[in-house]
């Protein structure tokens, strides 16, 4: 596939086929996305890659935790903790917007929004979920960019191979479950998970292009007049 092509068509995909990724499939894919770039080629990824049956007791244990403790699937990742007059939280709401009214979900449905969460917190019915860590003995900060990098590569190069993802927050929401589940030892940092599979095109909020600020608006350009 075409880069061009890979980056304007990627988007999150939230429905997914039952059937299963071939193991050879996704390790074609994390060994060409490994020539992403890092700093001084530190490399700090690490990879879990979870299907089957544990990935159903993974799924099942987020729901169960989702259920007793609840929590913000976004919490600390994305625009959780701007103000809600933000732009960050605006783009944010909107997105959230786009998804309910394609799969038919009311604001006010608190029952319907709660479902939703918990079909999140099973990876969309993801049969393959690829949890990214970092060793704890490395900086907090520095490494999320080369983590961040190596995430949009395994995301585009899934698109070679008719797959879809979704990169999710909420997938690694309740770490310890996932880490005991996935075999993921205590000195890991989950940083975040992706949902692989193969969309089902039938699901209306795979349909979804979510917008982007217009290239001006975020661009200063200097010394080109
Ligand atoms: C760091 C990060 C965390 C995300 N977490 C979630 C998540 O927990 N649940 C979800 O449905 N989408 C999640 N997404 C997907 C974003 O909502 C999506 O990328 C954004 O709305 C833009 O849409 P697009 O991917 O279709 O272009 C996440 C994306 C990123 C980059």
């Amino acid at each position: 596939m075409d880069i061009i092509e890979a980056v304007k068509t990627r988007r999150s995909i939230r429905g997914f086929k039952k059937d299963p990724v071939p193991k050879e499939v996704l390790r074609e894919i994390l060994e060409i996305s490994c020539r992403a770039p890092s700093g001084s080629n530190s490399q700090p990824w690490e990879f879990a890659v979870v299907v089957g049956e544990a990935l159903q007791t993974i799924k099942a244990g987020n729901v169960e935790m989702y259920r007793s403790v609840g929590g913000d699937p976004y919490a600390g990742r994305t625009s959780s903790g701007n103000s809600p007059e933000s732009v960050y939280s605006k783009r944010s709401t909107e997105v959230m917007a786009l998804v309910s009214d394609l799969i038919g979900m009311k604001r006010d449905d608190v029952e319907a929004r709660k479902k939703w969460r918990e079909k999140g917190v099973q990876y969309f019915g993801a049969p393959a979920a690829i949890f990214i860590c970092v060793d704890r003995a490395l900086p907090e900060v520095i490494p999320l960019i080369d983590i961040g990098i190596m995430i949009q590569t395994i995301c585009l190069v899934a698109l070679n191979y008719g797959l879809g993802t979704c990169i999710q927050g909420q997938g690694v929401m309740y770490p310890k479950i996932v880490a005991e589940h996935a075999g993921i030892p205590r000195s890991k940092r989950i940083i975040m998970s992706i949902a692989i599979g193969y969309p089902d095109w039938d699901f209306p909020a795979n349909a979804i292009v979510t917008p982007r600020e217009p290239l001006d608006s975020i661009t200063t350009w200097k010394g080109f007049e």
